[in-house]
């Protein structure tokens, strides 16, 4: 079997996916109309032509517009049903999927309609195809500090049942710092967390992340390569990146594929995974990654089951339960 065939079989765990970021246009018309709202798209293909990014705040812009169209439990159950049944196909045994409250709560859905809804969906996967998934909820680093805290407050009465925290939206002038008590308590909760850092912000935002933070993986994290001693750290404590190559190459990170900091990530001996983080927009789920990696950078076997040994190693899961995986 060639490179590409082993890695695209091979069971793997996908670390970093929103899951508002998997509504495909399809369904958002489905449920546009299930729930009597004009959305502004005449058509499926308008929508997609729309998908046409030169940064990731004209991303953010259409992703928060989409996702008015989820309004009931029903829309997120069938939302992360569609994901989960999507992700088995590039065979992901585990998904660790954020969400992000605050793109719904403000709409006047509530924190649990969310939470049941994508719940909802995930048993079905689990019961269906023994899926194994961990919800992580992300603050909008946009939004006020203040803002994070209520939002952690509304978690509050669902705290066993979110496994962790994370830190999205607009990066470049939100830096980690300004989260840095609101982190302070989801860690005195006992969770772990990690935030979107080195993706359009500097390598100095992965410094606060890990000093202030203390996060426990990096999304994203591809700028880091530019800084030899964050690089070096990285490295030696083996903090996992979840890198995501398509949506970076989509949100004009890099010019193409090619030009990626993959290779340089690599040969400094960083911890990598590689993930699809909006698949419906930027071009594809995990099996997609893989794709355009390989055919960008032509990695060896080795190199394959070490970004999905990553991947289970990197994950939130129990040691006994990556001992199966690994
Ligand atoms: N970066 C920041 N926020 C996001 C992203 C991303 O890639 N996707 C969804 N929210
Ligand atoms: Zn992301």
């Amino acid at each position: 079997m060639d490179v590409l065939k082993r890695a695209l079989s091979c069971p793997k765990a996908e670390l970093h996916v929103h899951i508002e970021g998997t509504l495909e246009p399809e369904l958002a018309f489905a449920l546009a109309q299930r729930n009597n709202i004009a959305f502004p798209h005449a058509s499926v293909e308008a929508l997609r032509a729309a998908y046409d990014f030169s940064d990731l705040q004209s991303f953010l812009d259409l992703y928060y517009a989409c996702a008015d169209v989820l309004r009931t439990e029903q829309d997120f159950s069938d939302l992360m049903l569609a994901y989960l049944r999507r992700a088995r196909e590039d065979n992901v045994v585990h998904a660790e999927i954020f969400f992000d409250p605050q793109t719904h709560t403000p709409r006047g859905v509530s924190f649990e309609t969310v939470l049941k809804g994508l719940e909802a969906g995930a048993a079905i996967a689990a019961a269906e195809w023994g899926m194994s998934t961990r919800l992580i909820l992300c603050f909008l680093r946009h939004l006020s500090e203040e803002d994070a805290f209520a939002t952690l407050e509304l978690a509050l009465p669902f705290i066993d049942r979110i496994h962790g925290f994370g830190l999205d939206s607009s990066e470049v002038g939100h830096p980690p710092s300004k989260f840095e008590r609101v982190f302070a308590k989801c860690r005195a909760l006992g969770k772990p967390v990690v935030a979107h850092a080195g993706e359009e912000g500097p390598p100095a935002y992965i410094v606060e992340a890990l000093d202030l933070l203390k996060v426990s993986r990096i999304d994203h994290g591809v700028r880091a390569v530019e800084d030899a001693a964050l690089t070096h750290r990285l490295a030696h404590d083996r903090i996992a990146l979840t890198v995501c190559p398509l949506s970076n190459v989509r949100l004009c990170v890099f010019e193409k594929m090619e030009l990626h900091s993959l290779p340089s990530m690599l040969a400094g001996g960083l911890c990598i995974t590689i993930n699809s983080d909006d698949p419906a927009y930027f071009g594809g789920y995990l099996g997609a990654n893989i794709r355009a990696v390989q055919a960008a950078f032509a990695f060896d076997a080795t190199t394959w089951r070490e970004f999905f040994r990553n991947s289970f190693d990197a994950s939130f899961v129990d040691e006994a339960q990556k001992e199966k995986w690994l």
